[in-house]
């Protein structure tokens, strides 16, 4: 495998946190310190903070993002925001299949197929999640699994549009737990969805395709995530709420 053909990128994922003024004073503090960062600096934001990050990014290395986006075009979903809502305003990527929106608001592996085939037909770039559950590890179908949550989530995804998809690989139970999976055990599974990959679409396809890894990943131990041969960034949840914390993971995926 060659890390050379693809790029990391760090991703922050704010989930339900920070109001819009809070927004721009955060982007504001990340942007000095990622300048000059030679991996993909992303942030995704609540839906009500975009305006404000797009606004605060601008001109910047910095990329935004949303957490979601519904799978129809327009129509009666209350509540819902559509991939053209979302392109049409600057958006650039949006994180689908979450395990917090499979846990807690009814995602399955259909519905993040939907959701990924609207983003990429939106002209969004998508950051797929996968990941297993604890008792799922224990009871030795990690691989499988994953590797059926990424062919379920890829269905009807055609190579030229998979160029603008990330896969994260985000074990649930490292998920804001402060158990980071070991390096070796996300460049494990990381390796395992490249393979899906390489099955899917051949293995020069698989090998351009980033990685990341997510669940708990903080300064002290990005070092050793990222120096993997299959992990080509990072999804970054309560680390990314601190500009020095987001900044040093970034660091760690610029070296
Ligand atoms: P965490 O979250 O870094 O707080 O574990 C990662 C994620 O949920 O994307």
């Amino acid at each position: 495998m060659n890390k050379q053909k693809r790029q990391a990128v760090i991703a922050g994922n704010w989930k339900m946190n920070k109001t819009p003024a809070e927004t721009t004073a955060l982007i504001n503090e990340i942007k000095p310190l990622v300048a000059n960062a030679d991996c993909g600096v992303v942030v995704c934001v609540p839906f009500v903070d975009l305006h404000a990050a797009l606004d605060a990014a601008k001109g910047s290395n910095v990329k935004v993002g949303a957490q979601n986006c519904h799978f129809e075009k327009s129509g009666a979903f209350t509540g819902e925001i559509s991939a053209d809502m979302l392109k049409e305003m600057g958006v650039e990527y949006v994180i689908i299949g979450h395990s917090e929106r499979r846990t807690y608001f009814g995602e399955t592996d259909v519905t993040v197929n939907k959701r990924t085939l609207a983003a990429l037909n939106s002209g969004l770039k998508v950051i797929l999640c996968v990941g297993e559950y604890l008792e799922q590890r224990e009871q030795g179908v990690t691989a499988e699994l994953v590797s059926m949550q990424t062919k379920i989530a890829l269905m009807g995804v055609t190579a030229e549009q998979l160029k603008n998809v990330i896969i994260a690989y985000e074990p649930v139970w490292a998920i804001g737990t402060g158990k980071t999976a070991t390096a070796e055990q996300a460049n494990e599974v990381n390796a395992v969805i490249r393979a899906t990959v390489a099955e899917l679409y051949g293995a020069d396809v698989a090998e351009t395709v980033t990685v990341q890894y997510g669940g708990s990943m903080k300064a002290s131990n990005a070092d050793e995530l990222l120096a993997q041969p299959d992990v080509d960034g990072g999804l970054i949840g309560g680390a990314s709420l601190v500009a020095e914390d987001f900044a040093a993971i970034v660091k760690a995926a610029s070296k």
